[in-house]
């Protein structure tokens, strides 16, 4: 198991390429699947949750290889409609192969994803969605047994909450089905929109994608296509942060700040200046930043969960009181603990955790329980006083690419041992 150790107090600066979005590319991995040929991804992240989507490609008979950052799968002819469950159990998001793989086989079996470090996520919209367009679902000991008992349909689908995942699995079984399908409440997320853009590059008929309703006309002639994926904005908020911990002054590039639209606030309330130009934006810190007061996760384009963690870093430093409020996911405080034994000031009570700001933190041995936990916690140690042990860096591995090197190359002294 390897070990982040990180020797705090650096400064950063220089100029850092945001990573391409794991968020988006999972999903495009699956709608791969409908497409029957070479599709080429740029811009994809090397991760261990990108990697875990194509051993289940190639598990089904696809072609997958790498070249750097691009990614070509040849999804041309497929020999296997199950998914065993060492591979669904390898990633929480394999549920997205669901409505791919129902669009291009009658018959599919697939375990239930793995469990989850982020409190119960269940997939009963995703389900329900698909029964909604003919799919026929049998849940059995943990087993989903899909067949489709006249034709894969559209319908009209309405979200009691705009899921992400489940968005997605409905715009991928809708665009071959017959008709049109039609999804209310959806989740309006930038990688919806990256979604859709794939697959109408593959001569899909989506629209409406990044709004509240989602329309797709099924077709049949869907054929592979070249995309490049969007950045992915949580690590640009992750880098951030840990820009901001170390006083520094550092420029992003490949950053969409459209998509940072509720998390640049926050920084600005620190008192970082951020200065957008081109496709890039710089941060320079202040010596100490002052505690944001209210942060409520939300669906997009409210702040998101997933930066909840690492913007949690910044205010325990911070000079002053900030709440959060996590309503999103149960159990999405797993680093608090951790960030208390850096000497973090926070108290915890069901959904909202109080962070009062501390001077500094001290160094300690911390371990990670989730992905974005893990980068709280890189993040808090850059600012710790001495040299920090970091574990479960598996779980910040199925999210960043290279973090230490991108912190090193800024100037953090930061080594995975
Ligand atoms: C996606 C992101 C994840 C992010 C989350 C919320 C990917 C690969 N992951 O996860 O990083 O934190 O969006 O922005 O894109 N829910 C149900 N039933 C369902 C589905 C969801 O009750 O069938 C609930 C969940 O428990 C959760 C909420 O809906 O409370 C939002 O979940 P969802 O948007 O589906 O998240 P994911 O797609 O799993």
């Amino acid at each position: 198991m390897s070990v982040f150790v990180v020797d705090g107090g650096k400064r950063l600066s220089g100029e850092v390429k945001v990573q391409g979005s794991k968020n988006s590319t999972l999903p495009i991995l699956a709608a791969t699947l409908l497409c029957g040929g070479e599709s080429v991804l740029f811009n994809c992240p090397r991760l261990s949750d990108v990697e875990a989507s194509l051993d289940i490609l190639r598990y089904i008979g696809c072609k997958a290889k790498r070249e750097d950052g691009t990614v070509i799968v040849d999804t041309g002819s497929l020999s296997r409609s199950e998914i065993p469950s060492q591979l669904m159990h390898r990633m929480r998001s394999s549920i997205i192969f669901l409505g791919a793989m129902v669009a291009r086989f009658d018959r599919v079996r697939m375990t239930f994803p793995g469990g989850c470090e982020l409190g119960p996520r269940p997939i009963d919209l995703h389900l329900s969605a698909l029964r909604q367009m003919g799919v026929d679902i049998n849940e059995e000991h943990g087993v989903l047994d899909c067949s489709i008992d006249d034709c894969l349909h559209g319908a009209d689908i309405s979200l009691p909450i705009p899921s992400v995942g489940a968005t997605e699995n409905i715009m991928i079984a809708a665009a071959t089905a017959r008709g049109t399908t039609t999804v209310s409440n959806a989740a309006r997320e930038p990688e919806i929109v990256d979604l859709a853009d794939f697959l109408n590059a593959c001569g899909a008929r989506i629209s409406g994608a990044g709004g509240s309703t989602v329309v797709i006309e099924g077709t049949s002639d869907l054929h592979p296509a070249s995309h490049s994926i969007i950045p992915d904005r949580i690590v640009a908020a992750t880098l951030m942060s840990a820009a901001a911990v170390t006083g520094s002054d550092v420029r992003f590039t490949g950053v969409v700040p459209s998509h940072l639209e509720s998390v640049l606030p926050v920084f600005r309330d620190s008192g970082c200046y951020i200065d957008i130009s081109g496709d890039g934006l710089r941060l320079s810190a202040p010596y100490r930043l002052t505690a944001p007061k209210l942060i409520r996760t939300m669906p997009y384009p409210g702040f998101p969960t997933d930066a909840q963690a690492p913007i949690m870093s910044m205010a325990a430093v911070a000079d002053g009181m900030t709440v959060f409020v996590e309503n999103m996911f149960l159990s999405r405080y797993s680093h608090v603990s951790e960030l208390c034994r850096l000497g973090a000031n926070i108290r915890v009570e069901g959904k909202v955790a109080v962070v009062d700001g501390v001077r500094r933190l001290l160094s300690a041995e911390v371990t990670a329980h989730d992905l974005r936990g893990a980068a709280a916690l890189v993040v808090a140690a850059l600012c710790a006083d001495g040299e920090s042990r970091i574990r479960g860096i598996e779980y910040l591995e199925r999210g960043y690419e290279d973090m230490e090197l991108v912190l090193s190359s800024l100037g953090a002294d930061i080594k995975k041992i």
